[in-house]
Order: C-alpha cells, then structure tokens, then sequence
C-alpha cells in the first residue's frame, strides 16, 4: 500500500466532528467489568453486547471507526450478518488491537511491558485481508516513586515503533499507545512530566526508523493528576496537555487520539471540548474513548439484556456529547 492510502486512512478516522470508539477490551477485561454488573461473561453475551455497540443506529454519525479485538471481528449479529460488513456499510473503519497484554517487566514487582510481537506480520496480514484498514498497540506506564523506570520507557518505545513498522509494512494505520496510568496520588505536574518523557523518547524512535508521519496516530491520556488526589479543572487539564503535546508531537502526523482512562464521562467530555477552546490547534486531535462512551451503555443493559433500546440511546448520547467536544462545542 502506498503512503498517500494510509495517510487517508489516518485523516479519515480523525476528521471533524468524528472520533473512534473503543470496544477493544480482552476478553480478561471486558469480563472484570460485567461481573461489576452482575452479567456472565460469556462469547454469547459479549457477542451480543457488541453487537448492541455495533448496531446502534446513528452512531456512525460521530463514530469514524471502532478499535475491535480478535474475538469481535470475526462475530456476526444474531442474525449471521458479520460485524465488519455491518461498520462497512456505516461507513466506518475497522481497527483492531494487536497486543497481546501485558506482562511482567524484569523483575520488577510493578511496572509491566507489552508483549505480542511474535508473529504479528503474519497476523496483519491476515487482518487487512479482512478489512481491517488501522491496529492499536498500548504500552503503560505507572508513576510512583521513581516510576516509570527509563529501562521501560527504552523498551515499551522499541516495541511500540517495531509495531508500528510492521502495520505500516502492511498498509495498516497504526495507533500508537503508550498510556500512562491515572491510578495514583501524582501531581498533574508529575503526570506532566512522564507523558513528556515518553513522547519525547518514542517521537525520536519512531522519526529514526522512518515511520511515516501522516499514516500514523497517537493514543494518549490527558494530562491529569492521579484519580486519589483533587481534580485539576478544564482549564489546567488543557494548558498542560497542550504544552506537552506542542513539545514533542510533529505537525505532520495523523493526529492524536485520546483515550479516557478511567476518567467519568463528563470530564472526559469537558476536557476535550476545553482542549478546542484555544485556537486551531497543530494537529487533528478528537477522542478513541473506550469507558467515558460505553459505561452509561453497558449500565443500562447489564439491568435489561433482554432490551437494547435504552442502552444504545444512551451510547449515542455519549458518542454525539464528545463529537460536540471534539469541535469545541459541546455546551
Ligand atoms: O486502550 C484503551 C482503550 O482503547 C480506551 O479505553 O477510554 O476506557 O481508557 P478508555
């Protein structure tokens, strides 16, 4: 594939007033959060949460495209229509997390690294065969004490730009992700400072080994302060996201996608429209949220599985709220 196909890729999925919506939690995850709401995690269910995802009417009206894991996209709805044809139809892309999760860094009792390299090309391969046009690859990073050590930082870059090679090889978008946790008692400025660190080291890796700017997006947090400590406000949220991602992000990448992290529906919808509220900023910036869209929806069915109705209304709530946002205009 050529550079110019996976630079349209990349502008498509951060084209005003869209954004991605994440449903890319592992099977391990996507578990954890049913049983909070009393459901069995089961493929038949998580297949039919999906598909209520999916389906939601409208939704491509704010959706761009939806991050999938391997599981999903080779499911159909309850009537056998597979859920790729279904995102073609709407028009939105298809992406897929590549990772493979997390495991234990070196002998560390806290920090973890992400693993999945082995054999990746030959699943991308197989993933554009099906349609899949953009990938997703996380790192994280935890802050406390002297946390995140450099030797993670060295390692999780290393990793995320090999990936990156490999799905533009490809002619897949790659997301970039290196997310640095919100659970803790950090300052923002602690946060300030480690989000700086890491995209510092990663945007001179990915620039040494040639990775193509305009065919590639950046997954990050917002800058916030830890989620035991007081909330900053919009305002500071912004200055600081801001400074951080003006000192190291190129003018001529994709664009930047924000991922929610843990943070309430609201704030993560405050927070970007207040990162719109400036100005033209230096790069397509809109949400890849997974919680701050879903939460509302999976409540609601969790209470009713019987029904989808009232579920999918509240996640195209949610879904038109951040695509406001994402143009500064969300009130
Ligand atoms: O990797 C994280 C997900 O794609 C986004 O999920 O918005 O719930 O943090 P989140």
């Amino acid at each position: 594939m050529h550079n110019e196909e996976l630079a349209a890729i990349a502008k498509k999925l951060v084209t005003p007033p869209k954004g991605i919506l994440a449903i890319d939690e592992s099977t391990e995850t996507c578990t954890k959060r049913f049983e909070k709401l009393g459901i069995e995690s089961t493929e038949e269910n998580r297949r039919a949460y999906r598909e209520l995802l999916i389906t939601t009417p409208l939704i491509e009206q704010y959706v761009s495209g939806m991050i999938m894991v391997d599981e999903t996209i080779r499911q159909h709805t309850k009537e056998g229509k597979p859920f790729l044809e279904i995102l073609k139809e709407k028009g939105m892309e298809a992406g897929i997390k590549v990772d493979g999760g997390l495991e234990q860094f070196g002998n560390s009792p806290i920090e973890k690294i992400t693993k999945g390299l082995e054999g990746l090309p030959e699943r991308l391969r197989e993933y554009k065969s099906l349609g899949i046009t953009f990938a997703k690859w996380r790192a994280v990073y935890f802050i406390k004490n002297n946390l995140p050590s450099d030797e993670l930082i060295a390692e999780s870059t290393i990793r995320l730009v090999k990936y990156a090679k490999m799905c533009q090889e490809a002619g897949i978008v790659p997301i970039v992700e290196p997310e640095v946790l919100m659970t803790g008692e950090h300052t923002l400025e602690q946060t300030e400072k480690v989000i700086s660190d890491v995209l510092d080291v990663l945007f001179i890796r990915l620039a040494q080994q040639n990775i193509f700017m305009p065919g590639l997006l950046l997954k990050t947090g917002m800058v916030v302060p830890g989620d035991k400590v007081e909330k900053a406000t919009p305002e500071e949220v912004r200055d600081a996201t801001l400074r951080c991602l003006g000192d190291y992000v190129p003018k001529n990448i994709g664009g930047v996608v924000l991922l929610s992290g843990g943070l309430d529906e609201e704030s993560a919808t405050i927070y970007l429209n207040a990162l719109h509220n400036t100005g033209d900023l230096p790069w397509p910036l809109t949400f890849s949220y997974g919680r701050a869209i879903q939460n509302p929806a999976l409540t609601l069915w969790a209470k009713d599985m019987s029904g989808v109705g009232e579920a999918q209304k509240a996640l195209l709530e949610r879904a038109q709220a951040n695509s406001k946002a994402s143009v500064g205009e969300y009130i």
